[in-house]
């Protein structure tokens, strides 16, 4: 639905879901003994289900099973199909180090493949390239020469609104985890040559369980957390910690000009001011002048409690 605009900004012209990291696990085991990794993604995918405008296409950027088991892939495809398929949204999977190339292919595409898994989607002439960085046996990434070739060749003809590239490892540095230095993604400056000149707007990446941001060959990198468990960056006394809590995903909307991410997090949290959603319709049909009145002047009545607004909670 078109939203009225109330601001300086149309709306993004393209919407899409980052998630990552859901680690799911045959038979509903628990991660760690501990970690609920199906209710972590369902809860996830049931707060994305209420966005608006809805996301059009939902990238997970790997790590997809924990252990790469077939019944885990099933699983994944039984939760995520039929809330993307509500929603109207692609899906676009990206593989990840706990993932195998065979089990991923077979499990997710219905083919007999274990080979690089690299995809490209077009979500509305956005273009999203789902490039496999996995090392079969390895935590670390790497990229192939044939891959690389692959990408410069997806990449020689600009799409219509441009290119996200979606991988698991991601290019960037980690100075709040530097254990995660060691598995990070090898050989990053081949990449940057191959995405030099390129309509890359913006690199999707996973991998370490936390938001983190930075840039890569002068684009964009924005990596989502978890929905299983995530890695505390202030951790007490301790080189690597997993915990259970600050799960998130994040959403990435693009303008014409420009890439917004904002971290959302999974987990629901107590409303301690607002307004209902009814109210909306009331600010949208008043004039620009009525709404800075109502909304940005510091004594409006709204804020001073000097006029009932209805349903406020
Ligand atoms: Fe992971
Ligand atoms: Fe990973």
């Amino acid at each position: 639905m078109q939203r009225q605009q109330l601001g300086q900004y149309p709306d993004p012209r393209h919407v899409v879901a980052h998630l990552s990291d859901p680690h799911l696990l045959a038979g509903g085991r628990k991660q760690y003994g501990v970690i609920d990794t199906e209710a972590g993604l369902e809860l996830a995918l049931a707060r994305l289900s209420r966005l608006e405008p809805v996301p059009q296409a939902l990238v997970f950027t790997g790590d997809l099973a924990d252990r790469a088991e077939p019944a885990a892939y099933q699983r994944l495809r039984e939760i995520v199909e039929p809330v993307a398929a509500a929603m109207g949204a692609e899906v676009v999977w990206v593989m990840g180090n706990h993932d195998e190339r065979s089990a991923y292919a077979r499990g997710l595409f219905d083919t007999d493949d274990d080979r690089p898994q690299d995809r490209v989607h077009d979500v509305a002439g956005l273009r999203i390239v789902s490039l496999d960085t996995s090392v079969p046996g390895y935590h670390h990434g790497e990229l192939g020469d044939a891959q690389l070739e692959w990408l410069a060749g997806v990449l020689g003809t600009p799409a219509p609104h441009g290119t996200l590239l979606a991988l698991h490892h991601p290019p960037v540095p980690i100075p709040m985890m530097r254990a995660a230095e060691v598995i990070e993604l090898y050989g990053q400056d081949r990449l940057a040559d191959v995405l030099a000149g390129t309509d890359v707007r913006c690199i999707l990446g996973g991998h370490l369980h936390y938001s983190t941001y930075s840039t890569f060959a002068g684009i964009p990198v924005s990596v989502a957390s978890a929905t299983c468990y995530t890695s505390d960056p202030a951790p007490l006394e301790r080189f690597v910690s997993g915990v259970d809590g600050h799960q998130a995903m994040t959403m990435v909307h693009l303008y014409d000009d420009r890439v917004v991410h904002t971290i959302v997090p999974v987990e629901e949290a107590l409303e301690v001011s607002g307004f209902p959603s009814d109210v909306r319709a009331q600010v949208e049909a008043l004039t620009p002048e009525e709404r800075r009145e109502l909304l940005s002047r510091k004594d409006s009545p709204i804020y001073t409690g000097g006029i009932p607004v209805p349903g406020r909670v």
